[in-house]
């Protein structure tokens, strides 16, 4: 996701620009940018790709004595990754980076549209360069100017933003997004969106808080709060470790990218909800039109979420879905008819099966849909049409909030179908709605409940295999958890229909035989329970999840409350990640890059 540097002093402030850039790359881009304003004049330069080519751009481009910069990589969200999209933004003699999502760009766009400005880029950010400028004109002073408009921005930002009407300063705003000041003795002020880009050039840090927005120039530091008050910076300690600070004092990438997920769902949601229907700008319509059959494809954990997303589309979307495993579907000759909408889903848009399965149904002239998480990507460019999970870049091999933007991408569209095809009343889509706004705060990690996993992880480094069960849309989740047990613990873990239990795989029933049971209140929950019951009858070790307490179980682990079973989904999600993590590090495995996996798999 985008990355944000700032820089003021009198040492070479491109270089540092580009190095801290950098050090963000590993978050994921496909454009980037930088803005430095030098004896009251500004130089820009733009590129799309790789930061090489920004690199190149700037080659002849020196910086001698003070100046202030700023810079951005980008991940597109609001138009296609070009440069006149790529960041700082220009307004008429000021520039400006921003990472988030201005929610009501649209308003403040036409207005300023009708005032005569003229706008270059498709971005939501380039709204506040121009806002900024509109009210520099009113009160002809910077700090008023920009403190006004940030006032009138809604949504997530973290901002900077520079102006030749104050030359000697790095105006600032911060809300839901993550931004930094870095001083060190030689009275440099360096910004960024993490620590990285400023291990080893500053030896003290302020984390912004939301609602911050202010001004710093060399010698002043000026932040204000939310109700206008003036504050003091609060300077940590930096800590001089490039690779923890990445993790953000986590133990491994895994641990918080399943940490991460309340903010990337809220991402993957922001700007696709309204009242009563879904909004996928990025989709026309017509996609649909003819369109009686859906077939989902995909490897891995992704063919989890396809799978989910079968039981939402025939649910909610009243539309026939089958479900096909990538590297299957190709070689089993398979029948293609032309009312079928090819859906493929892949977090990296590179997996070879996928693509090559993708390739297929083109060729057979299908319409073809990518679900991905990388712009860009071989799959994104091949596709008829993409919807972009938003999750940022992934770097555990074993994929958590990939996954759960996924399922919220799919739950979106279940219902964006439904519209379309008149198959749930607006009043049960307006409902789902109001859920699916409930995601993120079900998925914030409790401390109790990791605690509770860590410690109960100590029961189930042995035994003779787990078996993961759960009924409907909560069996793809029970495969999910044995792949995510398998891939990092090496332990034997199966995913089981609960139902199926008694047509073979009970024989195995023993207590040595680790049974994970989800069983969610709002689907089939008796159902469910009387297949716990089955084998807790005989004496395999049960582990359940559930709102509700389960005395047969051998352990338990409560979720909160969930008003849907899709909200249970998600907190039952976040334990099943838990505990195969906690396993994984008690077994002393290697959980971000466990043996013989890749992260990409671009080989048959
Ligand atoms: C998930 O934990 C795995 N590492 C793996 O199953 C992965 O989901 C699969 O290889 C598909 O990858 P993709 O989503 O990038 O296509």
């Amino acid at each position: 996701m985008c990355g944000i540097v700032g820089y003021l002093g009198k040492k070479n402030t491109k270089q540092i620009l580009l190095d801290g850039l950098k050090e963000l790359e590993y978050r994921g881009y496909d454009s980037a940018g930088i803005a430095v304003l030098q004896n009251g004049e500004f130089s820009n330069f733009k590129a799309v790709g790789k930061l090489v080519n920004l690199e190149e751009k700037t080659k002849d481009f020196k910086t001698d004595g003070f100046s202030v910069g700023i810079g951005h990589t980008r991940w597109a969200t609001h138009g296609k990754p070009t440069e006149l999209n790529a960041h700082p933004h220009l307004g008429e003699s000021s520039y400006v980076v921003h990472n988030g999502i201005i929610e009501n760009y649209a308003t403040l766009k036409k207005e300023l549209q009708s005032s005569g400005i003229t706008f270059l880029s498709q971005t939501d950010t380039e709204v506040i360069v121009h806002q900024f400028e509109k009210n520099l004109k009113i009160s002809n002073n910077p700090f008023e100017a920009f403190a006004k408009t940030v006032k009138e921005l809604h949504g997530a930002y973290a901002i900077l933003l520079v102006t030749k009407a104050e030359p000697n300063a790095i105006f600032f705003a911060k809300q839901g997004s993550p931004m930094l000041v870095g001083i060190n003795a030689e009275d440099e002020k360096y910004f960024a969106s993490s620590d990285t880009p400023i291990i080893g050039h500053c030896t003290n840090v302020n984390y912004f808080e939301d609602g911050d927005y202010g001004y710093i120039t060399s010698s002043e530091i000026a932040i204000f709060d939310k109700d206008k008050k003036r504050k003091e910076p609060k300077f940590l300690t930096l800590l001089q470790n490039k690779l923890s600070a990445q993790k953000n004092g986590f133990r491994f990438f895994m641990e918080k990218e399943i940490y991460e997920q309340s903010d990337v769902i809220s991402d993957t949601l922001m700007g696709r909800l309204s009242e009563n229907e879904i909004i996928f700008d990025e989709i026309d319509k017509t996609l649909f039109d003819g369109i009686s059959e859906i077939k989902l494809c995909a490897c891995g954990t992704s063919y989890h979420s396809a799978m989910s997303a079968s039981y939402l589309f025939e649910r909610y979307s009243r539309i026939k879905t089958s479900l096909e495993i990538a590297s299957e579907f190709r070689y089993r000759e398979p029948v293609m008819s032309s009312d079928t909408l090819f859906i493929v889903i892949s977090q990296s848009g590179e997996t070879a099966d996928t693509l090559e399965a993708l390739k297929m149904a083109k060729a057979s002239g299908l319409k073809t849909l990518v679900i991905c998480n990388v712009d860009n990507s071989s799959m994104v460019r091949l596709a008829d049409a993409t919807i972009l999970t938003r999750a940022g870049i992934e770097k555990g091999v074993a994929s958590t909030k990939a996954f759960a933007t996924q399922i919220t991408v799919f739950w979106m569209l279940s219902l964006y179908i439904a519209k379309l095809k008149n198959s749930l009343e607006d009043n049960k889509i307006a409902k789902q709605i109001s859920l699916l706004r409930e995601i993120p705060s079900h998925v914030k990690v409790n401390d109790d409940l990791h605690e509770r996993i860590k410690r109960l992880s100590k029961r189930y480094l042995h035994g003779h295999g787990f078996f993961f069960i759960g009924r409907d849309i909560f069996y793809p989740l029970a495969l999910e958890g044995a792949l995510k047990l398998k891939e990092i613990s090496y332990l034997h873990a199966e995913g089981y229909p609960s139902g199926e239990m008694k047509h073979g795989p009970i024989a195995l029933a023993d207590p040595e035989l680790f049974t994970i049971a989800l069983l969610p209140k709002h689907l089939h929950y008796e159902k469910s329970k009387s297949n716990v019951e089955e084998l807790s009858a005989r004496d395999s070790t049960i582990c359940a999840i559930s709102q509700i307490e389960f005395e047969k179980a051998d352990d338990f682990v409560q979720i909160s409350e969930c008003r849907d079973y899709m909200l249970e989904f998600f907190e039952m999600m976040i334990v099943v990640q838990l505990l195969s993590l906690e396993i994984s590090i008690r077994l002393g495995n290697d959980v971000d890059m466990p043996r013989n996996l890749a992260k990409s798999v671009t080989v048959e």
